[in-house]
């Protein structure tokens, strides 16, 4: 369900990097509702908030609200969550000393919400011996401050001052709207196609996105779990909150996952494994002087999970993935009993708008006995089913 965020704009060149958080915030579903200082104003127009967030921008203290009611307290009694993005050193002090002077300093200061700071200034004022008082007493009551990037800054100067990315501005705002349901447990997770070399230039492989697997890893990231998340090549960033590690082959993936195996409470195995691959990668490239090539001999990969399955102990979670075409359920069971994974998802592959490189999916969750349709869905929002079932397992476990 969307939650209300407020949005505090304060008057610094990073306020345009406020645009596309509101933008980013508000696709997610969220209601954003705009509250810029006067300096603000000045950087860009409130105009723009307006537009990205459909909900009115305020600016004003005395300016008469829409219906009946206390402008600052009605806002900040509404929001779920604040974001200050940018804060200037001088928004920081009248929060730090409690001066409330304008409408955003008002409404931070009545708010019961959890308040997410993202300073931008200059290196030297950073690093201000008032303004370092200032952000100190801010942290010790509790508000979450974003602390901004090294680099080259607007004002010509070079180091830390540069306010955060709009996308981790985003992402750490949505994942403080999340429960942190899932916070005592580690997950190990493989993701993606993996890639059988063949010669110097060329390759075996799947259509696998790697989306399914992402979307499970950012899930249970926000949900407050620790994360390894061993993937094959895919097109995807790789998953902020979680350690990412790149491999190309199976055989590589196969030496990940052992390592990593013992530090983790569930193992999700959803990567698309190339099942063979070359018995000999040749040195030189394959020429194409014969009209057949014949001599293309595969050998069997390893099955990961089955290998999993029989060094992981019994406190141990595993998960394994299957994507069937036809006759989904009944492929699905066999696969479940001769794998023996505590819970299966079975993909259906048959339809392009769920199938591999789709960003929806849909299918079937095989816990013990029972069987759990998943209706077609975007796959984030099928991650979170697969990740409240897992949740279920672990809790009826006693784990
Ligand atoms: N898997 C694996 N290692 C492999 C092959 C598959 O770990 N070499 C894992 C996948 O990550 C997935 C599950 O096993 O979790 C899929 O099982 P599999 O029996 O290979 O099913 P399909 O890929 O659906 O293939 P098939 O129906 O051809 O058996």
């Amino acid at each position: 369900m969307g939650k209300n965020i407020l949005l505090g704009i304060t008057g610094g060149i990073a306020a345009y990097k406020a645009a596309s958080l509101a933008s980013s915030l508000s696709k997610k579903g969220h209601s954003v509702f705009p509250v810029m200082t006067a300096s603000a104003c000045e950087f860009i127009s409130p105009l723009t908030f307006r537009t990205l967030t459909n909900n009115p921008v305020e600016v004003d203290m005395f300016t008469p609200p829409e219906r009946h009611e206390v402008k600052h307290i009605s806002l900040a009694d509404k929001a779920d969550l604040a974001i200050i993005a940018p804060a200037t050193a001088n928004f920081m002090a009248k929060l730090a000393r409690g001066i409330a002077d304008d409408l955003l300093s008002t409404i931070i200061m009545a708010t019961r919400a959890k308040v997410l700071i993202a300073p931008a200034m200059n290196v030297n004022m950073y690093q201000d011996a008032s303004f370092q008082k200032n952000l100190a007493i801010l942290q010790e009551r509790g508000f979450t401050i974003i602390e901004p990037e090294s680099g080259p800054l607007a004002c010509g100067y070079e180091g830390k001052g540069r306010m955060v990315e709009p996308e981790i501005l985003a992402r750490k705002a949505l994942a403080s709207l999340t429960v942190k349901d899932l916070a005592d447990l580690s997950f190990l997770i493989t993701a993606g196609p993996t890639r059988e070399p063949l010669d110097p230039v060329r390759y075996l492989s799947n259509y696998s996105s790697g989306k399914m697997g992402y979307a499970l890893a950012e899930r249970a990231v926000a949900r407050g779990a620790e994360v390894t998340l061993i993937s094959g090549p895919t097109a995807l960033s790789p998953v902020g909150g979680a350690e990412n590690i790149l491999i190309e082959k199976a055989a590589e993936m196969q030496k990940a996952v052992r390592k990593e195996l013992a530090q983790h409470d569930i193992i999700i195995m959803a990567a698309a494994v190339s099942d063979f691959r070359p018995h000999s990668i040749k040195e030189e490239k394959i020429k194409k002087d014969q009209q057949k090539l014949t001599e293309l001999e595969l050998e069997r990969n390893p099955d990961i999970l089955t290998e999993v399955q029989k060094l992981k102990n019994s406190n141990q979670v595993l998960v394994g993935f299957a994507a069937e075409s036809s006759d989904i359920l009944v492929k699905g069971r066999e696969k479940y009993q001769r794998k023996k994974p505590e819970i299966l998802v079975v993909n259906d592959i048959s339809q392009q708008e769920i199938g591999f490189q789709a960003d929806s999916n849909a299918g079937w969750l095989l816990v013990q006995d029972e069987e759990i349709k998943i209706s077609q869905r975007s796959k984030v929002a099928f991650a979170e089913v697969i990740l409240d079932e897992i949740k279920q397992h672990t809790i009826s476990r006693g784990g």
